[in-house]
């Protein structure tokens, strides 16, 4: 089998899940180079990388390079993606720098991996929350159509980095340590706009157009453009909830056609990525500490709208760092070398 050298651009939050999936689902690689801003040596579950500092010529030779560094214009990707580019690299790219660029597939493999077939040398994997949606929609979308979305998400702390796990974990013990009696604590950590201990608050990204924020903007452009569905109308509101890693998201749909639940359960359970855990009599629906680590995505509390025909709710839980970002990613690169 051929191998590819392959390099991985950041080891935060997403950069790390990416050397665990990369082994985990045992990806040909060659040689691996691993990039952050600063060199020094890391511990993935007792396996050692030599993370090394970027550089332009460090791309040389690299079919394959997975960027999980910060965005915005002096991030990783608007630095150095082109200049791997011009190196002879693939580029899969986890920001959102290059998402709605009409040039650049904005791919999930599930949902349509034939737009990779269009890359000039960057592809780009959606934002997380998108990510897990659009695997829930699509297998509906195809079967009865959907024309109105309205999603609120619940993210949890590794949606926004290690800094915000470290917030949420140094906020938790400093409530323990005044005895739960003073919830009010400050961190030195700023990584999130408010404290998440013990609290929730619908603010994830940047306050844009229309007082919605651009997380949520993502959630709508993101959706229409991987789907090919511009006439979907998607409303989000996008909530942090103090939980290590996995999202949950409230979706309610309506769909063109009529469709019975059970008709969804069956399509759902069919579909590629997703596991049913819908058995409310037993209380079985997805939860994010039981998703953790784990690749799928997870649908229950499927239920019919009480008032409007075609009103149907999912609640759809997945691990942000894997499906959500990492392993994403690497099926993405999967994709490339069956066609290569
Ligand atoms: N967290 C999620 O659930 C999630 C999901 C989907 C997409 N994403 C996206 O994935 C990317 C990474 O997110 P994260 O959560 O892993 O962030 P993070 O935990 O803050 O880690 C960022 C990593 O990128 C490196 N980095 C930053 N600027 C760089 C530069 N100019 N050149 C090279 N490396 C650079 C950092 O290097 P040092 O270690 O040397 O500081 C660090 O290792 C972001 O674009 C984010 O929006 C995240």
């Amino acid at each position: 089998m051929k191998k590819y050298n392959v390099a991985v651009v950041g080891v935060g939050a997403v950069g790390v899940e990416m050397l665990r999936v990369l082994r985990q689902r045992n990806f040909p690689v060659n040689e691996l180079r691993v990039f952050a801003r600063s060199g020094r040596d890391i511990d993935v579950d007792g396996n050692k990388y030599s993370v090394g500092p970027i550089n332009p010529d460090g791309f040389k030779g690299i079919d394959i390079a997975l960027f999980a560094g910060t965005e915005g214009e002096k991030g990783a990707a608007v630095t150095y993606a082109l200049e791997a580019v011009k190196r002879g690299a693939v580029v899969i790219d986890n920001g959102a720098d290059f998402r709605m660029d009409p040039k650049v597939p904005l791919v999930v493999p599930e949902v349509n991996a034939a737009d990779l077939k269009k890359h000039k040398g960057i592809i780009a994997n959606p934002n997380c929350s998108t990510i897990q949606m659009v695997v829930a929609l699509n297998p509906i979308y195809k079967k009865a159509g959907i024309k109105r979305v309205i999603v609120t998400t619940l993210q949890a702390a590794s949606g926004a980095g290690r800094g915000a796990v470290e917030q949420l974990k140094e906020e938790t013990s400093l409530v323990a340590r005044e005895g739960f009696n003073n919830l009010h604590v400050k961190s030195g950590n700023k990584s999130m706009p408010q404290q998440l201990a013990y609290n929730v608050f619908p603010h994830i990204g940047s306050f844009a157009e229309g007082s919605y924020t651009d997380e949520e903007w993502k959630l709508v452009k993101e959706t229409l453009k991987i789907m090919h569905a511009p006439k979907m109308k998607i409303s989000a509101t996008t909530v942090r909830v103090p939980v290590r890693t996995g999202h949950s998201e409230s979706v309610y749909i309506e769909t063109g056609k009529h469709i019975s639940v059970d008709k969804v359960r069956d399509i759902l359970s069919n579909a590629p990525g997703v596991v049913l855990m819908d058995e409310p009599k037993n209380n079985i629906y997805p939860m994010p500490y039981d998703c953790e680590g784990r690749d799928e995505i997870f649908i229950g509390r499927i239920r019919s709208d009480a008032f409007v025909k075609n009103g149907l709710w999912l609640w759809v839980v997945a691990d942000n760092l894997r499906k959500g970002a990492a392993t994403n990613a690497v099926q993405i690169a999967e994709c490339l070398i069956k066609k290569a």
